[in-house]
């Protein structure tokens, strides 16, 4: 690699003992998350979109042991010359790597290895942090948010993985929970036309997906006050919604015959009774959560049933910020079940917006292997925005832009409706 290449974003202002912080608190947050899992579970590869938790562990070290250490940290002794190799992910610019569906092949190094290699990468870093340049702090706030969003999909990998084995197993027991009660009344928002600012301000960290900010001519619309609820996803299920081709894009439909899909991932009918699987164990469908689990093509089939449509992301992010914005988690809790509904923009399932996941204008791909970060997924797409319940704290903004493939269900996402006034 030409790690001399490395660009990191603009300059933030941390102090050195808050980086420091930072650090052991998001890398204590990854080994918290698969604590719960046994060496067995944390080497499982469900699918080849999912990765296994032992390979999350490691490649999040990766990354600091490849564009921190052994371009900034003078001396830095490897942890093991092959592991690039086998936790490079998708970076072109660094070498080789293995496929990403063989990860789960991956018997060795063993999970306890891991441990010892993130330890290793921890100790160097601490040397590493004392520096605090600019450019290492950027570099490590990259690291950090790339960390948070493997620790994401830790979860939902997991999830997918346990979904697969009969058991059921139990990540987590779950918290006392609020009887059942209705969803807050839908309210629609006017969301004046108009130009808008659209992206990141720069006042902070963010992805470089997220900028440049620019100027966006919104029509006026209204916008749900929250996202469909488990209850409303009923009654479009209910009304044939998944025998009904007109409601569907084509691309929807023909994923709908392939795969069988007749509900959400993670549903299935028991005794005429609905039941879900949760991190949680198996639970009873509760009307008052977001609907979750669903495709792009099952939102968008929603919205036709519906009469409505959904937001595009400019209108998304502008009506978010008009109501109250996107707050982060604030606590360290692990949390990785919805919550039942509440209003406004900070949910806990992502939402799918109609937009397809494109550069900003005049967004430009940084040179070196950090440019591979996010610019060359921009194809085939679609943008989220918000947060899930297993976003961890502090790692949710208006402007972020998650995206996934079209067909993708095994994130956290649900959506919300819009109308043209
Ligand atoms: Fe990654």
């Amino acid at each position: 690699m030409d790690a001399g290449k490395l660009q990191p974003g603009p300059a933030l202002r941390v102090s050195g003992a808050v980086l420091r912080e930072r650090y052991h608190a998001v890398r204590a947050r990854t080994e918290a998350l698969a604590a719960r899992l046994s060496p067995e579970d944390q080497q499982v590869q469900s699918m080849p979109d999912a990765s296994p938790a032992k390979w999350h562990r490691a490649h999040t070290t990766w990354f600091f042991e490849t564009f921190l250490l052994l371009p900034h940290q003078p001396g830095y002794r490897v942890f093991h010359q092959r592991f690039s190799h086998l936790f490079n992910s998708y970076y072109e610019a660094v070498g080789v790597r293995i496929a990403r569906a063989s990860r789960g092949m991956l018997t060795r190094p063993t999970a306890d290895e891991i441990t010892a290699y993130r330890a290793h990468v921890d100790a160097a870093m601490g040397a590493l942090l004392e520096q605090n340049t600019p450019t290492i702090a950027a570099l490590v706030e990259l690291g950090l948010n790339h960390e948070q969003q493997h620790q994401e999909l830790l979860v939902t990998d997991i999830k997918h993985a346990f979904s697969i084995n009969p058991l059921h197993p139990v990540y987590s027991a779950a918290a006392a929970t609020p009887a059942q009660r209705s969803a807050p009344a839908l309210r629609w928002l006017d969301i004046p036309g108009g130009i808008h600012d659209i992206g990141h301000d720069g006042d902070g960290f963010s992805f470089d997906n997220e900028m440049p900010r620019h100027q966006a001519l919104l029509q006026a619309l209204r916008i749900a006050s929250r996202p469909v609820s488990v209850g409303e996803y009923l009654e479009f299920i209910d009304d044939g919604g998944y025998r009904r081709a007109g409601l569907w894009l084509s691309d929807g439909w023909a994923t709908v015959q392939a795969e069988g899909w007749q509900a959400p991932m993670y549903w299935e009918q028991r005794d005429g009774a609905w039941i879900s699987y949760t991190l949680h164990g198996d639970a009873p469908l509760r009307h008052d959560e977001p609907v979750c689990h669903v495709s792009y093509y099952e939102a968008c089939a929603y919205a036709a049933w519906a009469h409505k449509r959904l937001p595009t992301e400019q209108e998304w992010e502008v009506a978010s910020r008009l109501h109250g914005g996107v707050k982060a988690q604030q606590d360290q809790q692990i949390r990785v079940h919805p919550r039942p509904l509440a209003d406004g923009f900070t949910q806990d399932v992502w939402e799918w917006t109609g937009s397809a996941y494109l550069p900003y204008p005049g967004f430009r791909v940084a040179p070196g292997a950090v440019g591979e970060y996010n610019g060359k997924f921009m194809v085939n797409q679609m943008v989220l925005r918000g947060r899930s319940c297993a976003t961890p704290p502090g790692h949710a903004r208006p402007t972020y832009r998650n995206f996934f493939p079209p067909a993708a269900r095994w994130q956290f996402s649900g959506f919300r409706l819009a109308e043209d006034v």
